[in-house]
This record gives C-alpha cells, structure tokens and sequence, in this order.
C-alpha cells in the first residue's frame, strides 16, 4: 500500500490531498497542530501526527515516532502567507523571518528528517508545496508585492533544486508542485479554483511521477513552469 505523509493536512489543500489520497486507497498520515481539533482529517486519515514545522525538535520527533515506517510520498504543504512583509518600505523583520522559517526552513528539514523513510519506500517521492508567486521569471511582470511570501517560495525552489539533486543518488525524486490560486483560508474567495480540484491534480500528478521528473517545477496539472 501506498503511503503518504501530509503536513499541515487539518485544512485547505492539505486536507483535500489527503481525502484524494484516501480515495485512491492510500494509507494517510497527516499532520497538525493541534491533533485534537482535525475533525475533517480524521475522516479520511489512518493516522494523525502532531507536527509544528517550524520547530526542528517537532520534526524530529515525528521522524523518530515512524522510524523504519515507509513513506512513499512525502508532501510538505504546511506554509503561511504573512502580510507584514508585504512590502520592503514597511517591512516586519520578525515576519519575514517567520515566513522563511516556515516556507522554507519548514519543508527542507522535513526532507531531511524523511531520507530514510523515503529511501525505504517504493515511490520515493519527495513533493513540497510551493507557489508561482516564487517564481522570479515571473516576478518581472505584472502586479508586484508580497516579498515575505515570494522571497521565502523562491528560497523553496532552489532548496528542492539542491535537494534534488543531493537525494538523486537514493533514488529520490524531488519536485516543488504551484497548487493554482485556490479558495482557502490563505488563497481566499476570489481564488478562481475550488479546493477539490486542485488537490485531485496535484494527487493525479504526483502519481503520474517518475525518477526523470526530479528537480522539476511543476503546477497542479503537472505542467512545467519557469523558475
Ligand atoms: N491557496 C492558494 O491559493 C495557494 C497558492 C499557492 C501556494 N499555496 C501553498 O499551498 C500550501 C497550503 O496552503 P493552503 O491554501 O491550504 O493554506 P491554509 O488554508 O492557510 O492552510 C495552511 C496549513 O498549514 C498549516 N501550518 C501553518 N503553519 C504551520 C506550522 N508552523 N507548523 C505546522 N503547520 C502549519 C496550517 O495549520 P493550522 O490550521 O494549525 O494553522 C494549515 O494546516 C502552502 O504551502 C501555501 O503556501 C497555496
């Protein structure tokens, strides 16, 4: 059986990829917070895990809790969206550190905590959630802003390209996945997609995943994007 760890999967698209996931017959263990409120997760998971991702003891912890457990499929979806470091002329510094230690920081020591459980596993497939909005290509056009948000992205992306590149040797394949703008707490109503429609995507596309996708940027349907 296929197994796939979540974080951040009490809400938003963590907790839709865990439920398509769930359908696809997957065993599930997602990640929260707070353990004791993810109602909506406990319908679908086989198990839930405490996990803060901005804490290295927390991750830790969690490594050592499913050690010699196989994780075909590890998705690093925890991440905040902070506007106090929107903007460079009215920058929060505690923010935008907060943004990298949990954007950024958050999915690289997880990764590193999962080797073994990755190397262990059939799939060993290592996906974390990232965004356009790190993408430095386009960056030069259009609406500009939200520089915690995208400086901590884009750190993202060159942190799975090393990654990549680091784990190759194991057999591990590495991508970063942009889910589109999506209606949820952080993407908010205006999202032009629905939560069940990204993250049935995302699951499809990460199924569809080979050795020769690492180091890859992809978005939900499985398209390339520019760095
Ligand atoms: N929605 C979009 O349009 C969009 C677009 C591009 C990229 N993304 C990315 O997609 C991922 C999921 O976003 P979403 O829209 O589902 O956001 P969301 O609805 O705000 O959910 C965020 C999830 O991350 C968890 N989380 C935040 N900080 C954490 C920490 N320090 N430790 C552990 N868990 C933490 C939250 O847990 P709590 O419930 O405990 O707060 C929650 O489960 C993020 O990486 C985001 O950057 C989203």
């Amino acid at each position: 059986m296929t197994t796939i760890l979540i974080t951040g999967a009490n809400r938003g698209l963590g907790l839709g990829m865990a439920r398509h996931a769930a359908a696809r017959g997957y065993e599930v263990i997602g990640t929260a917070r707070n353990p004791d409120d993810a109602n909506e997760l406990r319908e679908v998971a086989t198990r839930i895990e405490q996990l803060e991702t901005d804490s290295p003891e927390s991750i830790a912890g969690l490594a050592e809790r499913l050690k010699g457990h196989p994780i075909d499929i590890l998705v690093n979806n925890a991440g905040i969206f902070p506007h106090e470091c929107d903007d460079i002329n009215d920058l929060d510094l505690s923010s935008l550190e907060r943004a990298i230690r949990v954007n950024t920081f958050g999915p690289l020591l997880t990764t590193r905590a999962f080797i073994d459980h990755l190397a262990k596993s059939e799939r060993k497939l290592n996906v974390s959630i990232t965004s356009n909005l790190g993408s430095i290509h386009d960056a030069s056009k259009g609406e500009m802003g939200y520089l915690g948000y995208r400086v901590s992205k884009a750190a993202l992306n060159m942190g799975n390209s090393v990654v990549a590149h680091q784990l190759k040797q194991k057999g591990i394949t590495s991508v970063v996945i942009h889910p589109g703008w999506v209606q949820t707490d952080m993407g908010g109503s205006a999202a032009p997609l629905k939560p069940d429609e990204s993250t049935g995507s995302i699951v499809e596309t990460i199924e569809n995943l080979s050795h020769e996708d690492n180091g890859r940027f992809l978005d939900y349907r499985g398209e390339e994007l520019r760095w």
